[in-house]
């Protein structure tokens, strides 16, 4: 497997394997890889010739006060564990090979970023955009592959590709849990013993979420409030949101039905973690 840190390098590397008629799917990570990010390698892996990871840590969807800096980095293990599951290359640039100091375009996709962790990340989705769209471009994959785990990016880089023409498909994979129901993330690993166990409570709450509607529960306030309740009763767990909303635009519902997304971020301790669970009543 190769490892290119220049844009020059991998675009040439594709150029080679396009040549051929080579079908190209593509995995966006900002690397620490777990068994999530695999799970989207392997996939890629059946539907396409050559697959390509890139495992950058994009500066700029970090807010001021977030976790850039402490973000977890090993590129070396990152390498192995994609060679493993049979990528054919890597990119990993320095930021200052993806930003130029005068870059002066943004990616607004609206209504969709101003909710859930749009709301409480003010230009999150925006660095999203920005730094997918670039690797969209510097890699043009026929597939490229994304988590449910991130409900929410999903959405907006869908909507972005449509709305700004990117000639390939979407590949969403679903979450990947821990046995004990724990969305498995790269945050998770700045979580004590203590605070792995209380995060239990984000998965329980989907859960006890998804009980509730079986049996017949219909108002989305009581199934939120019901989920609130649980989580308030876990004494590290700080609630950011807790929502049931439209799975195609995410506006709050008040009556379940159809499809609908019951999403959560949650701090346990100083780690915000998110999961979320969609629904079809
Ligand atoms: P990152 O958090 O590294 O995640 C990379 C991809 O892995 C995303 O599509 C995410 O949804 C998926 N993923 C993470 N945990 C998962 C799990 N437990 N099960 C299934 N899929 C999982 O998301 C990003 O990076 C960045 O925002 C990025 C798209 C790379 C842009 O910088």
């Amino acid at each position: 497997m190769e490892i290119y840190t220049t844009i020059s390098e991998i675009k040439e590397f594709i150029k080679s394997k396009k040549l051929v008629g080579e079908k190209i799917g593509f995995v966006p990570t900002m690397g620490y890889l777990h068994q999530g990010h695999l799970s989207l390698m392997k996939e890629a892996r059946q539907d396409n010739d050559i697959v390509i990871a890139s495992i950058f840590v994009n500066p700029t969807q970090f807010g001021p006060d977030e976790d850039y800096d402490e973000y977890p980095r090993d590129l070396d293990r990152d390498a192995e564990l994609a060679a493993e599951v049979g990528v054919d290359a890597v990119f990993a640039p320095e930021a200052d090979e993806i930003y130029d100091s005068g870059a002066a375009t943004t990616i607004q996709v609206e209504g969709l970023t101003d909710k859930l962790c749009g709301a409480c990340r003010p230009g999150h989705f925006t660095g999203v955009c920005i730094i997918v769209s670039k690797l969209f471009n510097i890699i043009a994959p026929d597939h490229a592959y994304f988590g449910q785990k991130d409900a929410q990016q999903v959405l907006v880089i869908k909507r972005m590709v449509k709305d700004l023409n990117f000639d390939l498909e979407i590949v969403i994979v679903p979450i990947v849990r821990e046995e004990d129901g724990l969305a498995i993330s790269s945050r998770n690993k700045y979580l004590n013993q203590e605070e792995r166990t209380a995060a239990t409570v984000l998965y329980n709450s989907l859960e006890l979420a998804r009980e509730l509607i079986e049996q017949g529960e219909n108002k989305a306030k009581v199934v939120e409030n019901k989920m609130v309740e649980m989580i308030k009763e876990e004494p590290l767990a700080k609630i950011d949101y807790v929502e049931v909303v439209k799975q195609e635009t995410l506006e709050s519902v008040t009556k379940i039905k159809d499809k609908i997304l019951i999403a959560l971020a949650v701090y346990i301790g100083g780690t915000r973690l998110i999961d979320n669970v969609m629904l079809e009543v």
